[in-house]
């Protein structure tokens, strides 16, 4: 057995190593600067303290994005000189980070152990490559994001970091072969265990999903499926779910072999980005393309967040949220005996609200990022979540989930389908979507992204609208200068959040103007770029009278939009006269 020795390394702290919303994220060229990641990873190990590090299990895997495979190698040694007992890696180092989840709560080692927590490689939806971003962040036991009291004081130890610990004489270990390599170290064994990166999350998939019907629905002629991975790790799963599992064509995958540069593509499924899958969908402005697919979906990079795609026709995450949750208990085994509770970010439109009036279930509004539905989830209190920014899953796991959103729509049209397979007219994705408005009424939703603005700008911006709502006379003397087919501004706050389960309170989550009629304004800065700001306007209106629901949504929100603009004088404040995406 190979022999290795601690070697303490001198170093000082870089600015800026605070983890955003999901973890650190940067540009490559700023992470592969010597001691970069070292630091923050040692810097991690401290937050945690010796006593949860010694003897501990931790999983390290990623979307398999550029600097990937070194980082792996580097964390593994510094693990290894931490005493840690053994590390984790998904074949090829990759793991989605949903399989990430699974892997932390559900994993067996050949050994009986189980993991206590996870390093997660990636920067989720955004562009990889030399020139582009890499990312990391660390998930506790239950599988989840580490909670702010961990990430606050991962960062405070990066501004007064000294030394870290690394393995001298561990040799890179091959992450591309199954199987355990043994070293020893001063304080004993260390394992690398690289194992199969699908199987344990296909496991759980089939114990929540009635992946028979679901087979019997993809084989149907009647029925056609596209799925488009962009190029990230959700290909690897798709590829074993979808065709292998269930049956579905080879060919209904596109972009399905993972690259360290998503094909120098943006991996992030939204009606922007996924320009191949739009277009085979029929929602491009190609005009004579073959018939569209039945289905489509796409994920990001890590495979977390998804979008659903009928013919000719866009599903908006939150509504897609809404319609799992109102069909759940029917149509998927996992939730027959009934939902604990359903909870959606702020940003997300109301249109779950209503289901769970409806159904009386309990609900949640929390802030951006799912680690806020984690502490619902481990405190029994919500089956089903989901937001606006195409994050979709349940408490099966502690991260949003694109493979399963699929797999649910997907039992969904198979449970409403069951009669009609083989030939016949299906329920199509669209008709579940219009029968679900004309029941619950419709959240005509939209949001437009100013990407990578002036941060000053973007913070002077924030400002101005916290200030103006303080006034509602003044805000509603604006809006009616704007636009006076517009009903008035009923509240307007700074949303703030306390966690019912452990009571902390989040506060500046977002600008919100509530109107009237139950339309909304909503203005928040991004957590997750890696350069200037990005600021983000949510607009929602809710239509009750379901024959006015089949409206295009850009349209019916028009005179919001531009309430919303000029109310935030975002070009006097940005400079940008128009959104870098709308979706
Ligand atoms: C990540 C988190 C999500 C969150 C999103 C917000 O994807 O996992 O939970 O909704 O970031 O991103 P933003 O850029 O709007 O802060
Ligand atoms: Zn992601």
């Amino acid at each position: 057995m190979v022999v290795f020795q601690v070697a303490r390394v001198e170093t000082t702290p870089f600015d800026g190593q605070k983890p955003g919303t999901s973890g650190l994220r940067k540009k490559v060229k700023v992470f592969i600067q010597p001691n970069y990641l070292h630091n923050f990873v040692q810097s991690t190990f401290n937050a945690l303290g010796a006593d949860k590090v010694r003897g501990a299990t931790l999983v390290v895997s990623g979307d398999g994005r550029y600097f990937s495979k070194d980082a792996i190698q580097i964390i593994t040694k510094m693990a290894a000189a931490n005493g840690v007992r053994r590390i984790w890696v998904g074949q090829n180092g990759l793991l989605s980070t949903p399989a990430v989840s699974a892997v932390v709560r559900e994993r067996v080692g050949h050994d009986g152990s189980k993991a206590n927590g996870a390093f997660i490689l990636t920067a989720s939806h955004n562009p990889g490559g030399p020139h582009e971003d890499f990312g990391i962040k660390y998930n506790m036991e239950n599988g989840g994001p580490a909670p702010e009291s961990v990430t606050d004081k991962i960062y405070e130890n990066t501004k007064t970091i000294k030394e870290y610990l690394i393995a001298e004489g561990l040799p890179d270990v091959d992450i591309s072969t199954v199987g355990v390599t043994s070293f020893t170290g001063p304080e004993g064994q260390f394992d690398v265990d690289v194992f199969d990166s699908t199987s344990d999350y296909v496991k759980l998939m089939k114990s929540i999903f009635d992946f028979e019907s679901i087979q019997k629905l993809l084989s149907s002629p009647n029925f056609t499926f596209c799925y488009d991975a962009l190029h990230g790790v959700a290909g690897v799963y798709a590829k074993r779910i979808f065709v292998e599992e269930l049956a579905a064509k080879e060919s209904s995958l596109l972009n399905c072999v993972p690259k360290e540069d998503f094909g120098g593509g943006h991996p992030d499924p939204n009606l922007t980005y996924a320009k191949e899958l739009v277009a085979r969908m029929g929602l491009g402005k190609t005009g004579n393309e073959s018939e569209p697919p039945e289905f489509g979906a796409a994920a990001d990079g890590d495979a977390d967040r998804n979008m659903v795609l009928g013919k000719r026709f866009f599903v908006t995450p939150s509504d897609s949220v809404a319609i799992i949750a109102a069909n759940a208990i029917e149509a998927i085994p996992y939730f027959s005996g009934g939902l604990k509770g359903v909870a959606r970010s702020m940003p997300t439109s109301a249109a779950l609200d209503v289901v769970a009036k409806h159904l009386n279930l309990k609900f949640f509004e929390v802030p951006t990022g799912w680690k806020f539905f984690g502490n619902l989830m481990d405190a029994g209190m919500c089956s089903v979540c989901g937001e606006e920014s195409f994050g979709t899953g349940s408490d099966h796991i502690r991260e949003k989930d694109g493979i399963w959103a699929v797999l649910a729509w997907l039992n969904i049209l198979a449970h409403k389908n069951k009669d009609n397979l083989g030939g016949g007219k299906l329920v199509t994705v669209e008709d579940i979507v219009r029968q679900h408005w004309s029941t619950y009424g419709r959240h005509y939703y939209t949001r437009y992204d100013y990407e990578n603005v002036d941060a000053g700008g973007a913070k002077e911006l924030m400002a101005h609208l916290v200030k103006l709502q303080c006034s509602l006379s003044e805000v509603n003397g604006i809006v009616k200068g704007i636009r006076s087919d517009v009903p008035n501004v009923a509240h307007a706050d700074e949303f703030e959040y306390k966690d019912p389960v452990d009571g902390s309170v989040s506060k500046h989550q977002g600008i919100r103007y509530l109107f009237e009629d139950g339309s909304r304004l909503v203005f928040r800065l991004s957590g997750t770029g890696s350069e200037g700001a990005t600021i983000r306007v949510y607009i929602e209106q809710y239509e009750k009278d379901s024959s006015k629901t089949g409206r295009d949504s850009q349209e019916a929100l028009g005179s919001l939009v531009e309430v919303a603009i000029k109310l935030s004088k975002i070009e006097e404040f940005t400079g940008r006269s128009a959104p870098t995406v709308i979706t």
